[in-house]
Order: C-alpha cells, then sequence, then structure tokens
C-alpha cells in the first residue's frame, strides 16, 4: 500500500451551460497537463453538474484541486470521496470522459441518480459502492 497514493473525488455546478466544444477543450488541456504530473482520473458532466475522480500523489492531486477550486467555470465544488493506499481505476487515462449518453442506460441512470444525490449531500453515503460504480464505468471506456 501506497498511503501517498491519493483517490480524490467532487461534484460540482457549471456556472454556465457547457458546450460541447467547450467540454473538450477542458477535456484536452486536463489529458495533456495530468500527463505531464503523473495523475489519472475521469469526468463526468451532466445536467449542469460536473463529477471528477483525481487519481496520483496526495500533494500533485491536492494542488491541482486548488486549481481547480479558484476555476470560475464552476462553483458549489464539494469533496464527496476520498481514499488513499488503493490502486488507481482510472491508471491508463489521464483524463477519461465519454458522455453519459453513451454508457449502458442501467449504468447511466446510476450515475445520473448519484449525481442528484451527491448534489445535496455531504458525502458519498457508501464508499464501497461509490469505487463499484467508479470500476463499472472505468468498463464503458
Ligand atoms: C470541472 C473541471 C475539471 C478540471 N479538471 C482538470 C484536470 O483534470 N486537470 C487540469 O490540469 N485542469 C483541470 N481543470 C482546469 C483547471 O481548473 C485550470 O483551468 C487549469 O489547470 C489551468 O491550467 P494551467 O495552469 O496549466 O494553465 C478543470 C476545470 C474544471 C472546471
Amino acid at each position: 500500500m501506497d498511503p501517498a497514493f491519493l483517490q480524490l473525488a467532487y461534484i460540482s455546478r457549471a456556472t454556465e451551460p457547457f458546450e460541447e466544444d467547450e467540454l473538450f477543450q477542458l477535456i484536452d488541456h486536463s489529458q495533456k497537463s495530468n500527463k505531464a504530473r503523473g495523475l489519472s482520473g475521469m469526468l463526468v458532466y451532466n445536467s449542469g453538474y460536473f463529477l471528477q475522480l483525481l487519481e496520483g500523489p496526495a500533494p500533485t492531486v491536492e494542488a491541482l484541486m486548488e486549481k481547480i477550486g479558484r476555476d470560475p467555470r464552476h462553483v458549489e465544488i464539494k469533496r464527496v470521496f476520498e481514499k488513499r493506499g488503493a490502486q488507481p481505476i482510472f491508471g491508463s487515462w489521464y483524463m477519461a470522459y465519454k458522455n453519459l449518453s453513451t454508457f449502458k442506460p442501467a449504468l447511466r441512470q446510476r450515475v445520473e441518480a448519484l449525481i442528484v444525490q451527491l448534489a445535496g449531500k455531504p458525502k458519498v453515503e457508501s464508499p464501497e459502492e461509490f469505487m463499484k460504480v467508479l470500476q463499472m464505468m472505468r468498463q464503458e471506456f
């Protein structure tokens, strides 16, 4: 176990609805800069909300999180999940992104429901369940 390895997920609300090309620009930038930083992760955007997972050395994740937290493109940034010492789920993805509409319907509904739930809660209810959903999402890429 590497205690310096951190998985951090947050949910936030887009200040303005994101158009597809803005999203692609954001993903493109994130993939390049996360590669340079040695980070991996995943981003989902649905109905004005972001759900992002960042994985990597804790100081690097925290430094990026601080930058992301100052980004005016979103507000109400709330950390909902943190785990140390696990294995990366999205290790081969600097920032995996896929439109939710292309997920298997059952998983799409589950992720949509999760985002709605998290918007009204301080943390994920069950970290184990959350990890399971992340693993299932990983299968979609
Ligand atoms: C929802 C959201 C997710 C983001 N994710 C990342 C990310 O994974 N990696 C990253 O470098 N920037 C990400 N950003 C952009 C940062 O907030 C910031 O604009 C960027 O890191 C500035 O990059 P620079 O200092 O390299 O110019 C994200 C922004 C938003 C709004």
